[in-house]
């Protein structure tokens, strides 16, 4: 496993919203943290990209924070964004946040970015740094995938997606299971020069996740399968976890 951990770049950063379509799901996802919060709350979002989630729950009325490694994302959130609603900033999560220094009603990491940390220490270090922000109360919100299809992969996976009507992805996907490491590639071919991207991915488990946050100062207090609340079982292919502080 050679491949470094690139950050989104221009390319990507223009079809990233094609890569996951806004759809009934984001619209769920904003319910669901929407619940969680007193009217004008305020909340951190980890790896806030474009505003996918952000925004929404800046309409609502929240103060939104976040951070986010790419500059490219984050000028895609700032066209979205005209007025500034959402002070996000260019940063490093598993890095100490010294452009935060508030708590936070709400921590979110969702879609997966947890696994862009791809040691357990930097989890670990993503995590306090979810707790050091938390407000007595406050809660942490986690959305990922489970990896156990992926762990038992024996072969590189290959698949295409659509993007637009002159864009598509080719993706390829590489598993490391003594390292619990993904090597994805991110292919973008649309007439121009093809441009590719690799991504790796540090997974891990559900009840890892849970001893990391431990470690970190957090501790479970519910599991979903998803953003509807679905109850959390052996068949769920994701979980959205919400922790809260241990002191
Ligand atoms: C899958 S996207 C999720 C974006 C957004 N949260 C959403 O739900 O649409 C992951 C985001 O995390 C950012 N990211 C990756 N590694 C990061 C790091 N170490 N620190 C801060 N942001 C990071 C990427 O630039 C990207 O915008």
């Amino acid at each position: 496993m050679i491949a470094q951990n690139a950050h989104y770049n221009e390319k990507l950063a223009g079809v990233y919203e094609q890569m996951y379509p806004i759809g009934f799901d984001t619209t769920a996802a904003v319910e669901f943290l929407d619940g969680m919060l007193e009217p004008g709350g305020k909340v951190l979002e980890l790896g806030i990209g474009t505003g996918r989630i952000a925004l929404p729950l800046a309409e609502r009325g929240h103060e939104v924070h976040g951070v986010d490694g790419s500059e490219a994302m984050l000028a895609r959130l700032r066209e979205k964004d005209p007025h500034g609603a959402i002070t996000a900033a260019l940063g490093d999560f598993t890095q100490p946040l010294t452009d935060f220094d508030e708590s936070y009603d709400l921590v979110t990491l969702v879609l997966n970015t947890f696994f862009v940390a791809v040691s357990k220490e930097a989890q670990v270090a993503c995590l306090r740094n979810a707790r050091e922000r938390l407000a007595p109360g406050g809660r942490f919100v986690l959305e990922a995938f489970d990896p156990s299809p992926y762990h038992v992969m024996e072969k590189p996976d290959f698949s295409m997606r659509y993007l637009n009507e002159s864009t598509v992805m080719l993706d390829t996907l590489t598993v490391d299971k003594t390292q619990q490491l993904m090597v994805a590639t991110h292919t973008i071919v649309d007439g121009g020069p093809p441009s590719t991207t690799h991504h790796v991915l540090r997974y891990a488990f559900p009840l890892e996740i849970d001893l990391l946050a431990e470690l970190a100062g957090l501790r479970l207090v519910e599991r979903w399968s998803g953003w509807y609340q679905e109850p959390y079982s052996v068949t769920s292919p994701r979980h959205v976890s919400v922790y809260e502080r241990t002191d």
